[in-house]
């Protein structure tokens, strides 16, 4: 799974990179035609005697020229670009598929639809436009997924929105394009494309409550979730009330990665996620809660069984 603006795998990412090559084009041909003349003047004009070169007052075609050169140019940037910019950003007439908000440092992804909730991993379906609304909980983000769509800024108080697709299903990865403090680079993210009825399955799921532990670790788990201030800020459906202060734990387990992208999701690095936070992702507003060895052995067997 890479990160390449040159590999679109949307029409949107695709128009961008096509842009960006009219683009450089135009410079390369600026580039090329100022450089040669620079080189053929110093040759041309080289001082051969001591004699002050023959000066020129003016001339009417010359100056025609470098003005309506560089118009011409303009002109057809400024055109590509509004296509382009039509393309990408279509007007948005409904409402958004999905509501993504950044937080310091990690992404919650609400489906309004489906009243389904979870963080750092977008499941869209393949070969439709997929309308996201872009906030921010606390300072400016920008959400940014290099090979199906444009950047957008997170910004609080403001919803932005942006259109982005998948041809092929597949894992996209997404990142904060924006510096937004000490875990800036790894607020990261991934989108999977899937069909659309694994898709629908994926999102009935994650509508539904938590899973029932039923071992007696995680059934531990779950009473010590309530007991300890986990509670306070996570949110698991039909455990604790709606808060999203930290990322939604009702399908931990069914997520690939933990801590923005930085670690995979394993029951090893869970358990090491909650013995100490800070040293895997220093400056997280996770808490060290200095949790005995029965209590990570218990919230770890909770955590890892909410499928
Ligand atoms: Cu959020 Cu950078």
């Amino acid at each position: 799974m890479h990160i390449s603006v040159f590999d679109p795998a949307s029409p949107q990412a695709a128009n961008l990179l096509w842009l960006w090559k009219a683009c450089m084009w135009v410079c390369v041909f600026i580039f090329a035609v100022v450089t040669a003349s620079i080189a053929y003047m110093l040759v041309r004009y080289r001082q051969r005697d001591s004699n002050e070169p023959a000066q020129t007052g003016g001339n009417k075609k010359l100056e025609v020229a470098w003005t309506a050169i560089p118009i011409v140019l303009v002109t057809l940037l400024f055109v590509l670009s509004v296509v382009v910019a039509r393309a990408v950003d279509r007007p948005v007439r409904r409402e958004p598929d999905i509501v993504v908000t950044g937080h310091q440092w990690w992404w919650q992804v609400d489906y309004p639809a489906a009243g389904a909730t979870t963080a750092n991993e977008i499941h869209i379906p393949t070969g439709q436009d997929v309308l996201i609304a872009v906030e921010s909980a606390d300072v400016i983000h920008d959400f940014w997924v290099p090979r199906l769509g444009r950047k957008i800024d997170a910004i609080p108080g403001q919803r932005n929105f942006v259109w982005i697709s998948a041809k092929q299903p597949g894992e996209y990865l997404g990142a904060c394009a924006e510096f937004c403090g000490a875990q800036h680079a790894w607020m990261r993210f991934r989108v999977e494309a899937q069909n659309s009825a694994a898709y629908e399955s994926w999102l009935a799921a994650q509508a539904g409550p938590a899973a029932e532990p039923s071992a007696v670790d995680a059934t531990n788990g779950k009473q010590r979730f309530r007991q300890l201030t986990c509670a306070n800020c996570h949110n698991i459906n039909g455990v604790n009330p709606q808060k999203q202060y930290a990322p939604d734990l009702t399908h931990i387990a069914g997520r690939k990665m933990l801590a923005g992208e930085l670690i995979q999701n394993t029951p090893e690095n869970l358990r090491r996620w909650l013995r100490e936070p800070n040293l895997i992702k220093p400056g997280s507003y996770m808490p060290n809660f200095h949790l005995d060895d029965k209590d990570l052995t218990d919230l770890t067997a909770y955590l890892a069984a909410l499928k």
